[in-house]
């Protein structure tokens, strides 16, 4: 029998979870793969002991420990952040060594160096837990969706932004709790601005996209918005307009071009994007053969992402084992085919808009802003407007049917300027048939 030996660095929540999901299940990837997959070495500084399920694991200082042991055959990179990891996982390349981490922020910013490292050296890497944490979304794109050109990907990507929505619509409880109960259950990130200000999703879905479409993408080509502007009441309004509020990730590869953006989006709750709750994560993919496919499940998470990195792990030994590496591309597209491809401007969308305009409560107001969005050739769909304060700032809200967001933006910016408009409107796109 076959041993391969795993060092890992960092052991936070998800190197535990590694560590367990390594050790409770390894006679199960024994039966599965013939492999034993032994974790030999763990470097993690701020340690004095591993728990005592650990025993036989040797504990060190640093990730050099690891590196410059040559019976490890696969290095596991979990400290997260940009530096040391980005220096460690080269010189574990140049070593010769299998990467696997989970490291969204580096591989959607430094992914291109890494992996060109890796191929020129003949070593694999895995990240499989980098997206949707327990969710296998890149081996079903990588292998299960191989023979499908990809017209869509999109979803749900960040289960702390999700779980502040579900909270504030479930429980009607206010934004800044339901992010504290999101950073107390532990999934939310170190700096919680990467959750709600959509930037840890725009990381995931740059990692998405290359695999998808086969070209080059960086995190600051993708329209970001995040959900910190949402309140109550547009999560009132969603419902009664038949709409969940989600910070939805969307791509489309519309021929030349390729859309590519997150924002919080309303979503209709017939749709089944609109019933992930908590912190769950969904991805849509839109495959040309398959249609439509949703997979769905903990987007984060000690054992959920530590099954996923797991699952690199075997990977890679199986291929060690039958020497086969490289046998998939890490891009899942041969490097070579990885290409740049430009990405369709926010202002070309159209979509259906729900605008919260904060006007005041008197005659001609609203025949104003009708006059205006007609004069940018914006349809309304509907108009809400509750209570009666004369004179004094209310919610009107009205649903618009598929405007340009050229158009919107540039008639908000009249409306906005109005006397009679007291705050800046609240813009939220529908998901509809862009
Ligand atoms: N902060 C991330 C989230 C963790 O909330 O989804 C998983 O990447």
């Amino acid at each position: 029998m076959q041993t391969i030996n795993i060092g890992l660095f960092g052991f936070g929540t998800v190197g535990s979870g590694l560590a367990e999901a390594l050790c409770s299940q390894h006679e199960r990837i024994l039966r599965r793969s013939g492999l034993s997959l032994k974790l030999t070495k763990i470097a993690a500084r701020s340690l004095s002991s591993l728990p005592p399920q650990l025993a036989g694991v040797e504990l060190v200082k640093d990730a050099d420990a690891l590196i410059n042991d040559p019976s490890i055959h696969i290095f596991v990179e979990l400290i997260g952040g940009i530096e040391p990891a980005r220096t460690c996982i080269l010189k574990a390349i140049a070593a010769g060594k299998h990467v696997v981490t989970a490291n969204k922020a580096l591989l959607s910013q430094h992914g291109k160096e890494l992996f060109a490292a890796a191929a020129a050296k003949g070593v694999e890497v895995g990240f499989e837990g980098s997206v949707g944490g327990g969710i296998p979304l890149i081996k079903a794109l990588k292998e299960g969706l191989a023979a499908n050109k990809l017209l869509a990907v999109m979803g749900i990507l960040n289960g702390t932004a999700n779980y502040i929505l579900t909270r504030m619509t479930e429980e009607r409880l206010p934004f800044a709790e339901a992010l504290r109960e999101a950073q107390r259950l532990g999934f939310a990130e170190a700096d919680p601005t990467y959750d709600v200000e959509g930037i840890d999703t725009a990381h995931k879905l740059a990692i998405l996209m290359t695999i998808a479409y086969g070209m080059n993408i960086s995190p600051q080509q993708i329209a970001t918005e995040g959900i910190s502007t949402i309140e109550p009441v547009d999560i009132e309004f969603a419902r009664e307009f038949g709409c969940r509020i989600k910070l939805l990730a969307v791509s489309r590869d519309i021929g030349g071009a390729v859309e590519a953006r997150v924002h919080p989006t309303m979503v209709p709750t017939a749709h089944l994007l609109a019933s992930i709750s908590g912190a769950n994560n969904a991805v849509e993919f839109c495959g040309d053969l398959t249609g439509s496919i949703i997979l769905s499940g903990a987007g984060a998470g000690r054992l959920p992402t530590g099954s996923a990195v797991a699952a690199d792990v075997i990977d890679i030994a199986r291929n060690i084992a039958a020497g086969a590496v490289g046998r998939v591309p890490a891009l899942s597209y041969l490097p070579e085919q990885i290409v740049d491809r430009p990405i369709a401007p926010l202002s070309a969308l159209s979509c259906p808009f729900y605008l919260r305009i904060t006007a005041l409560d008197k005659p001609g107001v609203l025949a104003k802003i009708a006059a205006i969005l007609s004069g940018h050739g914006i349809s309304i769909e509907s108009v809400i407007q509750k209570g009666r304060r004369e004179n004094e700032p209310v919610a009107v809200v009205i649903l618009t049917h598929t405007a340009k967001e050229e158009a919107v933006a540039a008639a908000l910016r009249e409306i906005d300027s109005l006397d009679t408009v007291a705050a800046p409107t609240v813009r939220i796109r529908m998901l509809g048939e862009e």
